[in-house]
C-alpha cells in the first residue's frame, strides 16, 4: 500500500496526527500488540524551549469530539534531538516532525537542527489554536515570512499543517506558490467550552469536525496540485473514502487515538474486508 506523499515514499498513507501519539515511539512501550502499520509517524509540537503548556483543566469531552487546551507542552528542542530522536529513527517508518516557534529566528534555528539531524519532513504548526495571541496562519504575513525563510533555508521537505475554518483555499494556494510541498489539513477548530462555569477557549477535534475538514479538503484540492493529508475525524475505512474522494492521498489519526492506540490497524483491516467483499462479488 505503498504511497508517494510529497517527495516521500510512505509504506501507507496512514499518519498519527502530532499530539494525539507522543513522540512516537510510546505506543508500543505502553500497549501490547500495537501494529507498525503507519506510514510515517508525526510527533508533537517541538519547540526551541520545554513547555509546561497549560495549567489544567486541559482536555474537556463534547458532542462527537474532545476540546483540548494542551498548549504545545513538550520536551523542547535539545532532549528531543537527544533523547527522543534516536528512539524515533529506529522505527521503520520515516519521521514527520512537528515544530513551531516564537518568531521566525526560532523557527529557522529549529528547522536547521533538525534538518541537520536529518528528520524526514516537517510540519510547520501555524495553525495552533492553544497560545497567547491569534492563529499564526490569521496573521497571513507573519505566516508567509516564516515559509519563506524556512524554504529558502532548508532542503527538507516542508509540510504546513492549517485549519480548516480560516480561509484554507487562498491559504493553501500562498503556501504553494512558496513551495511547500504538502498541506495538512486540518489542525483543532477554536472553539470555547463552559467548565463549571468558567469558559476556556480551546480546539475541536474529532468527528464533530468531519464535514468542516472535508468541505476545506474538497475545496482545497480543486485550486491546488501539491499533495494534501486530511485529519479531522478519521476513524473508521468509511471516513478515508470520504477524505479521498475529496483528493486526500494521506490520512492522519488523532482523536480516534486516544480510545484506541491501534485505530490504524482496524480501519487497515476494513479496508482489506471491503477489498475481498468486491472481489468476491465480482468473482
Ligand atoms: C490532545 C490533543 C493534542 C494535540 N496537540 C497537537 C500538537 O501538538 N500539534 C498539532 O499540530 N496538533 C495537535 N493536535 C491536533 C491534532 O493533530 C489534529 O489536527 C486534530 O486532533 C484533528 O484530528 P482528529 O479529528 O482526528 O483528532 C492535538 C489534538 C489533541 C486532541
Amino acid at each position: 500500500m505503498t504511497v508517494k506523499f510529497g517527495n516521500l515514499t510512505l509504506s501507507s498513507p496512514y499518519l498519527p496526527a502530532s499530539g494525539c501519539y507522543g513522540y512516537g515511539t510510546e505506543a508500543w512501550k505502553l500497549f501490547e500488540g500495537v501494529t507498525l502499520t503507519w506510514g510515517a509517524v508525526t510527533t508533537k509540537t517541538i519547540t526551541l524551549k520545554p513547555r509546561q503548556g497549560n495549567a489544567p483543566p486541559r482536555i474537556f469531552e463534547a458532542e462527537n469530539g474532545v476540546i483540548n487546551r494542551v498548549g504545545l507542552q513538550n520536551c523542547g528542542l535539545d532532549i528531543f534531538i537527544n533523547e527522543k530522536f534516536p528512539e524515533i529513527k529506529k522505527l521503520s517508518c520515516p519521521a514527520v516532525i512537528s515544530i513551531f516557534g516564537e518568531n521566525p529566528d526560532e523557527w529557522l534555528e529549529i528547522a536547521s537542527r533538525l534538518g541537520t539531524a536529518a528528520a524526514q519532513a516537517l510540519e510547520l504548526n501555524l495553525s495552533c489554536p492553544n497560545l497567547k495571541g491569534e492563529v499564526v496562519t490569521r496573521d497571513r504575513k507573519k505566516c508567509s515570512a516564516v515559509v519563506k525563510k524556512l524554504r529558502n533555508a532548508c532542503s527538507v521537505p516542508l509540510w504546513v499543517k492549517i485549519n480548516a475554518v480560516d480561509s484554507p483555499v487562498d491559504l493553501s494556494m500562498e503556501l504553494e506558490k512558496l513551495g511547500v510541498d504538502a498541506i495538512v489539513c486540518s489542525n483543532s477548530i477554536p472553539c470555547a467550552v463552559n467548565f463549571e462555569g468558567k469558559i476556556y477557549e480551546g480546539g475541536l477535534t474529532g468527528p464533530a469536525i468531519k464535514p468542516i475538514v472535508l468541505k476545506a479538503v474538497r475545496q482545497i484540492r480543486q485550486k491546488i496540485s501539491i499533495d494534501i493529508a486530511a485529519c479531522g475525524g478519521i476513524s473508521s475505512y468509511s471516513d478515508v473514502e470520504d477524505y479521498s474522494l475529496a483528493g486526500a492521498s494521506a490520512f492522519v489519526i488523532g482523536t480516534a487515538l486516544l480510545k484506541n492506540p491501534d485505530a490504524v490497524n482496524s480501519i487497515m483491516n476494513q479496508q482489506k474486508e471491503k477489498i475481498l467483499r468486491k472481489g468476491n462479488n465480482n468473482g
